[in-house]
């Protein structure tokens, strides 16, 4: 089974966005099949997030230091993405602002996704060999085991710390 970096990040949009159709297809007062959508998102979103602050981005930084501002601007684009989940986190599916917020999370990552895949993967595929993209992806599962969950636990919490005073 290849376990190239960028195949494993490209799985994880997918599950994404199946999941950004599912909630966008339920009905207007879904808000039990609404609130599970949204914490199989919460989830989804802590953890790849987690893989790519904590393993993907500094390694890439520092292999490939020409694409130090594309890293600092997906940081910026994560921070602005945890927000948007610690509040929802705290929120019920019935709350009169909970689908505008889950619809304003999916539009900020669904754009964040799309310069990812278009213009960063291949950049960063261009930079680095095979070998070097396969043991990222190899150390991205080791560390998928011990990853957040919920944009509440201290892990995720930190990254939000850092966008500010790192
Ligand atoms: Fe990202
Ligand atoms: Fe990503």
């Amino acid at each position: 089974m290849s376990t190239d970096a960028i195949v494993l990040l490209k799985q994880d949009h997918t599950e994404v966005k199946r999941l950004f159709r599912e909630f966008q297809r339920a009905g207007e007062n879904a808000h039990v099949q609404k609130g599970k959508l949204v914490n199989q998102i919460l989830e989804a979103l802590t953890v790849h997030t987690y893989l790519e602050n904590e393993c993907v981005y500094p390694e890439v930084r520092k292999l490939l230091p020409d694409l130090e501002d594309d890293v600092l601007e997906s940081y910026e684009e994560h921070h602005v993405a945890d927000v948007l989940c610690a509040e929802l986190a705290l929120m019920k599916p019935a709350d009169e602002r909970f689908d505008a917020k889950t619809t304003v999370l999916m539009e900020v990552v669904t754009h964040h996704i799309e310069e990812e895949e278009s213009e960063w993967f291949p950049k960063v595929r261009a930079g680095l060999g095979r070998k070097q993209l396969q043991d990222m992806g190899a150390r991205m599962l080791e560390m998928r085991a011990k990853a957040p969950r919920k944009p509440t636990q201290p892990s995720a919490l930190k990254k939000a710390v850092d966008a500010v005073v790192a």
